[in-house]
């Protein structure tokens, strides 16, 4: 009988708005059970500091000239997620932890992917086993160090019985799809498919006191702006031409274009871009299935956007069937936090995390860096 590990996940991802928090039992491999989740917000200073820093951080250049400040971020970030465990763990033991780290910088064309996140100061917080920094190891085996988590969308996949093809849409702040068509291989196909809700996010925050655009209402509203909205894909497609990458950062896109738009029509505008792109991503990585129905369980918190949905949904090829993943019983605003404690065993069992057709490393490798108490 295989050995099951109780670990806590935590994501924060690339929205930069908090973390997420899943305390998971499992082997890493078909046995998986949800103890607690819980989502923890950044207090504003942290939220700041990290938005702040995060748009001045646009090459390697800019990482070595801000190494204080993401110091001390590092440090800030690391606190707050001691905290979480703290809390979270209240009435659970757990084995080991499973900490993602908040992202900074990711270009995959420079191969570097850094998370903030110390293992070591977390591990001497929580007097805790800490798996983190997840990607170098996949970097380091020519892999883009990221999508990391479709091994977790197959597992699920394959627990819920559903019918293959079948995909997972995650939409955070920037958009990946994991297709899987075959249980018995590594073979999954996954990409960052465009943005999320980064653009939307970004939006909202400049013009609003609002952090998001709640259940879409605000774009629903508006009007799209076709001609800026053709523009601005004509400009996103020549830009992305000769990108031969399957990963994505958040300041691979930005909101100048809409600019001078009012509230309601430049969020419809900025939500129609972000749809049109993940629709003809998606359709271009799916091209071979046309004639196939697939289901595309859609998860990440940009589900709950309607107006996104409804675009997405509008663009897509008829052979796509998109739902909610919560509709399959999976909570999908905890898909990311548990997959991150999944990934977490699996590495302390030195089973692959990534794959070349995920990360495009050269065979399968495991990873995340192991603090030991
Ligand atoms: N009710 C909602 N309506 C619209 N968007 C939402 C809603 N709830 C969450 N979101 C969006 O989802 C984001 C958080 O989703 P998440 O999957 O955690 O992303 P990330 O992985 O980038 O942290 C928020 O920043 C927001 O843009
Ligand atoms: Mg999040």
């Amino acid at each position: 009988m295989s050995k099951e590990y109780t670990c806590l996940g935590m994501m924060s991802g690339t929205s930069g708005d908090g973390v997420d928090a899943s305390i998971i039992q499992s082997d890493g491999l078909d046995k998986f059970t949800i103890l607690k989740e819980k989502y923890y917000q950044y207090d504003e200073n942290l939220f700041r500091e990290y938005h702040d820093l995060k748009k001045k951080i646009n090459s390697s250049n800019d990482l070595k000239k801000n190494s204080p400040l993401i110091k001390k971020l590092e440090n800030s970030i690391t606190i707050f997620h001691a905290k979480v465990v703290k809390d979270i763990t209240n009435k659970f033991d757990i084995d080991l932890i499973g900490f993602h780290g908040q992202t900074i910088y990711h270009n995959p064309q420079e191969k570097i992917s850094l998370q903030l996140g110390n293992g070591n100061l977390l591990s001497q917080l929580t007097r805790k086993k800490v798996v983190y920094d997840f990607r170098q190891n996949d970097i380091n085996n020519g892999g883009e160090g990221a999508p990391l988590t479709p091994i977790f969308h197959k597992y699920l996949i394959k627990s819920k019985k559903i019918e293959l093809p079948a995909c997972m849409l995650n939409i955070g702040g920037i958009s990946n799809l994991t297709l899987i068509h075959n249980l018995n291989n590594h073979e999954i196909k996954s990409e960052d498919v465009g943005p999320g809700n980064c653009l939307i996010n970004a939006w909202m925050q400049n013009h609003t006191n609002e952090k998001f655009d709640f259940n879409g209402r605000i774009s629903n509203m508006g009007k799209i702006n076709e001609i800026i909205l053709e523009q601005a894909l004509e400009t996103h497609e020549n830009n992305f031409q000769k990108r031969k990458n399957i990963s994505l950062d958040t300041n691979d896109f930005d909101i100048s274009f809409a600019r001078g738009l009012s509230l309601e029509d430049g969020a419809a505008t900025l939500t129609a871009f972000t749809a049109k792109i993940i629709t003809s991503k998606i359709s271009l990585l799916l091209r071979e299935y046309n004639n196939k129905k697939i289901k595309v369980l859609i998860c990440g918190g940009g589900r709950k956007n309607k107006s996104l949905l409804k675009l997405i949904e509008a663009n897509s090829n008829k052979n796509l069937f998109f739902f909610n993943s919560d509709d399959f019983g999976l909570n999908g605003d905890f898909i990311e936090s548990q997959a991150f404690a999944y990934l977490a065993i699996r590495s302390i069992l030195t089973l692959p995390i990534s794959f070349p057709s995920t990360t495009g490393c050269n065979s399968p490798c495991s990873g995340g860096k192991i603090i030991e108490i």
